[in-house]
């Protein structure tokens, strides 16, 4: 059997405005998976030594279908085996399933050899800061990011479910709020590529979820008025939460707001890495 060790980052989707079509990765935090592969057999395994509670079934770990994927278009017997070592924990709001099924599917296409669907993981393989112009076929365009975007983020120690926090959302939309939303993502995307991050701040501003999730998060509106007086560029939800992001224009900026985030849910009981 060959063996691969693979890193995926944690992601940060939407970015305030761009629900579902924008997303980021993030420095140091992410699923550390062990991958193994022996062709000519057949089998699926997959060990959890994270220490971070996940379905003991094979067939409800998110890996699973993302490997099989992989395989059907590979179309040759494969045994696999992953051994998940570092775990983000799932319902974080900083992309678990997208981690694991990224590093799995990486892994595997490695000690394969490599075939073209790899790709359609998304954010979590490709890095940066991503747009998903388009689902059918998938569409997706890394931006350029400026030198001085430090994003702080805020993980509390509270568990929202992704499905949960989708059902909360309106199944349509005004039209004045499409039209405001539409403005911002093109203002967003504008400000990655014009390196502008004060054009980038002031464009994460989302009608379609923030107001219908804020309220899974404890002391949200609080929060964003404390951090936004303090100099963050924008607040706002990270992916369907419970973690929240801030943005900054240098490291020391970035590193003191997220001690306030930290301090805002440890000062409500909850307890926050950030
Ligand atoms: N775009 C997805 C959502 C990300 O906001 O529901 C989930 O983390």
């Amino acid at each position: 059997m060959k063996h691969i060790k693979v890193f995926a980052p944690g992601t940060v989707a939407n970015l305030g405005c761009g629900f579902d079509v924008m997303g980021l990765t993030l420095d140091g935090v992410g699923d550390v998976l062990e991958v193994g592969v022996a062709e000519n057999a057949e089998g699926f395994e997959i060990r959890n030594r994270s220490g971070v509670e996940l379905p003991g079934n094979v067939e409800e770990n998110v890996i699973t279908p993302a490997v099989r994927a992989l395989l059907e278009a590979y179309g040759r017997p494969v045994r696999i085996e992953v051994e998940i070592l570092e775990k983000i924990a799932p319902g974080s709001g900083i992309g678990s399933s997208a981690a694991s099924s990224a590093a799995a599917v990486y892994g595997v296409n490695e000690l394969l050899g490599g075939t073209p669907h790899a790709d359609n993981v998304g954010p979590a393989l490709l890095g940066g800061v991503v747009l998903v112009r388009g689902y059918r076929p998938f569409d997706i365009v890394r931006l350029p990011v400026p030198d001085n975007f430090f994003y702080a983020v805020a993980h509390p120690g509270i568990v929202v479910s992704t499905r949960e926090a989708r059902e909360a959302l309106p199944k349509r939309i005004p039209l004045s709020d499409a039209v405001a939303q539409w403005g911002n993502v093109g203002g967003l995307v504008a400000g990655f590529a014009l390196r502008d991050v004060a054009l980038i701040g002031r464009s994460m501003h989302d009608v379609v979820a923030e107001p219908y999730r804020k309220g899974f998060i404890p002391g949200y509106d609080a929060l964003k008025e404390q951090v936004l007086a303090g100099g963050a560029l924008a607040m706002n939800i990270a992916g369907s939460g419970p973690s929240v992001f801030a943005l900054a224009s240098n490291y020391e900026a970035a590193v003191r707001i997220s001690g306030e985030m930290k301090r805002h849910f440890e000062g409500l009981g909850i307890g926050c890495n950030s």
